[in-house]
């Protein structure tokens, strides 16, 4: 039976692309999208989800808006770096037709929360934006806290961070938030930088979905050559773009390519360390699950991404 996920999007090319591993993948059942700031304001992010999914045909999937800001912010300015890597629109600077469909009613905070009393274990929920969604649902629902299962793409264990040399993107968006989660979280998959780095696509990827022929494919191979043109001059030393987003997707419908660290850990909060993740010293006992990925079968996981781009893009 296919696992139900729901994906937390800050969308943003390479959440893209785990938007249409998701739905490319017979092993999943993606049952909606929250949508967050980061990578873009929540309005464009949760536009650009519902574009995407209207040029995957699956305007079915609902998608709900979450906060706007971090939780100890009143507002959000996207960050230069952001706007480098993904284009001033969040997906290359690639113009897909907007939707005709809006968000749904309601939080996307109570969807989750709700969507984790009815699917219980059944459910992982993906993050791959700012933490500041999830740790609202924990903060709001004891059982919430209790019984999500939540695979994290963000932080840095052992390779340094990418806007700072301590924090990762998504956890400089909202550290709090996401030491909440990290802390709080009974079942919580982190998939940081320490492996997504670790797995590269190039223009070679690209071309074979331009090859498609199919109006999906052309989008998808245009934002993701903008992508690696970005990181041919933030990291040229990696001969690629790292595959964030969807190794976090990968990882939740199979984790045996990511080899894991049991290890509870938090956020540096303040000072010039604010935003690292790093072991948590008070939680040594194995009394939740909480892991790190240091290993990644990155053969197998970008064979498997294609397979599943070529079946969301046909
Ligand atoms: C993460 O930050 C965002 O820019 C990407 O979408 C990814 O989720 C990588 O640090
Ligand atoms: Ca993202």
């Amino acid at each position: 039976m296919a696992r139900k996920i729901i994906l937390d999007l800050d969308t943003g090319i390479d959440d893209a692309l785990a938007l249409a591993y998701a739905l490319g993948s017979p092993d999943l059942e993606l049952l909606a999208v929250t949508g967050t700031y980061g990578n873009v304001t929540v309005e464009q992010g949760v536009a650009n989800t519902l574009s995407l999914l209207d040029l995957l045909a699956r305007p079915d999937i609902p998608v709900y808006a979450g906060p706007g800001h971090a939780s100890d912010r009143q507002g959000f300015e996207v960050l230069e770096i952001s706007r480098f890597i993904h284009g001033g629109n969040g997906i290359g600077n690639v113009d897909v037709a907007r939707s005709s469909r809006g968000v749904q009613a309601g939080s996307a905070v109570d969807f989750l929360i709700g969507a984790v009393a009815s699917h219980g274990d059944d459910l992982v929920i993906v993050s791959t934006g700012p933490s500041t969604t999830v740790a609202q649902a924990m903060k709001q629902s004891e059982d919430f806290a209790h019984n999500a299962r939540i695979v994290f793409m963000g932080g840095a264990l052992t390779v340094p961070g990418n806007v700072t040399p301590w924090s990762e993107a998504n956890v400089h968006q909202d550290p709090p938030a996401s030491d909440y989660m990290l802390r709080q979280s009974r079942d919580i998959s982190m998939v940081g930088l320490d492996v997504t780095l670790q797995t590269l696509l190039t223009t070679e990827h690209t071309a074979t979905w331009r090859g498609l022929g199919t109006a999906a494919g052309r989008t998808y191979a245009d934002m993701l050559d903008y992508y690696i043109d970005a990181y041919a001059v933030t990291a040229p030393y990696l001969g690629g773009c790292g595959l964030h987003d969807p190794l976090a997707v990968a990882a939740a419908e199979d984790d045996s390519i990511i080899t894991w660290l049991p290890h509870a850990m938090k956020v540096d909060v303040e000072g010039p360390t604010r935003g690292r993740t790093i072991g948590d010293e008070t939680q040594m006992g194995p009394s939740r699950r909480s892991r790190v990925a240091v290993g990644v079968d990155a053969e197998r996981f970008v064979a498997r991404l294609m397979e599943r781009m070529a079946t969301a893009l046909a």
